[in-house]
């Protein structure tokens, strides 16, 4: 696979899309973006207080903004939020404007990498395994829709994933 203008990271809450979306910058010498980071340095605010003042879909519609927006930059990685694909326009933008690159893991993984956040306002129930693998079912088919590559996240370090990113992208 050819070395791309951009490189966007797509995949579920916890599969490890910032952290390796930095180290993957950082190989690559390109510009680490982070969706959810640009939202709340925007709003000078918190995930979740978005949510609260102005629900779901307030989040949805900055999260668009942003995404238009930093689709136009040159040689950066963008991690995407978790939802990022839910919207038709997103997956566009992403997928005519770089390499999409998908994180996967399983639920329980994500679960055990996310159990102690408490930044992820979608988590905040009861059940958030089951909350985790509800959403997986729906948003799995988008995620394989957008990929260019695939690569699993499951009991495997930062280093490693990035290597083999690389590896494919060279
Ligand atoms: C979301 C994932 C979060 C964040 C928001 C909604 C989702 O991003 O955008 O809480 O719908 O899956 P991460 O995937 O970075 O946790």
């Amino acid at each position: 696979m050819m070395r791309a203008q951009n490189i966007f990271i797509v995949g579920p809450m916890g599969a490890g899309k910032s952290t390796v979306g930095r180290q993957l910058s950082e190989s690559l010498s390109y510009t680490f973006k982070d969706s959810d980071q640009e939202i709340q340095r925007r709003t000078g605010v918190d995930i979740p207080t978005i949510f609260e003042f102005e629900g779901e879909e307030g989040f949805r519609n900055r999260e668009r903004q942003v995404i238009e927006e930093l689709v136009s930059e040159e040689r950066i990685v963008l991690a995407t939020g978790g939802g990022a694909i839910l919207n038709p326009e997103n997956r566009q933008n992403l997928s005519s404007r770089g390499v999409v690159i998908y994180l996967h893991c399983s639920p329980e993984q994500q679960y055990a990498r996310t159990a102690r956040d408490r930044n992820r306002p979608l988590l905040d129930t009861e059940d958030p395994l089951a909350k985790l693998r509800e959403i997986m079912e729906e948003r799995e088919p988008l995620y394989r829709q957008v990929a260019d590559m695939v690569v699993s996240t499951e009991k495997r370090g930062t280093s490693s994933v990035v290597k083999e990113i690389c590896r494919r992208l060279a």
